[in-house]
């Protein structure tokens, strides 16, 4: 499967997750690649068997913490039609409600998101592996 991974990552955090995920994926039998949202191209997103994309957390630590603008702009100019979709994070403290916020988006651009994942750190979210598995190997 191709599966598209798209990041926004201000300080190299969620780079390095979303890095990690492609590994992730490559090990399992898919062709995937991990993309920073500036360079990102919708059309090729849109073309992926699947697709994953996710945001540092940008907010006051507890309270309104959002997606960066440039994911959601990337997340609302897709137009995708039952495409399987996962959202990410990375975070500090709390996410708060910004994944429920990027899979909603997501599944209004026409995605079919079935995961909702968070990393502390520089690793691939808990969960990851498990989303992969979901989409089998064609
Ligand atoms: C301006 C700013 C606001 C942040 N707000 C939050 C927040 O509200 N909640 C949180 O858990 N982390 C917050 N963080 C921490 C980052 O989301 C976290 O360190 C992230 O992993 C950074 O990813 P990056 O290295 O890819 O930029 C904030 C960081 C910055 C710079």
């Amino acid at each position: 499967m191709k599966i598209a991974i798209v990041f926004d990552s201000r300080s190299g955090t969620t780079k390095a997750a979303a890095e990690e995920m492609a590994k992730m994926a490559v090990a399992a039998g898919h062709d995937a690649t991990a993309v920073a949202v500036q360079s990102a191209s919708s059309t090729e997103v849109a073309a992926a068997d699947a697709v994953c994309i996710g945001s540092w957390t940008e907010g006051l630590f507890f309270i309104l913490q959002h997606a960066t603008k440039a994911t959601m702009n990337f997340i609302d100019g897709l137009t995708l039609s039952g495409t399987p979709a996962a959202v990410f994070c990375t975070y500090k403290t709390s996410p708060g409600k910004m994944l429920d916020k990027m899979a909603d988006a997501l599944g209004a651009s026409g995605a079919d998101v079935s995961a909702r994942l968070r990393s502390r750190g520089s690793g691939a979210p808990e969960g990851f592996a498990d989303w992969l598995g979901s989409l089998g190997q064609n």
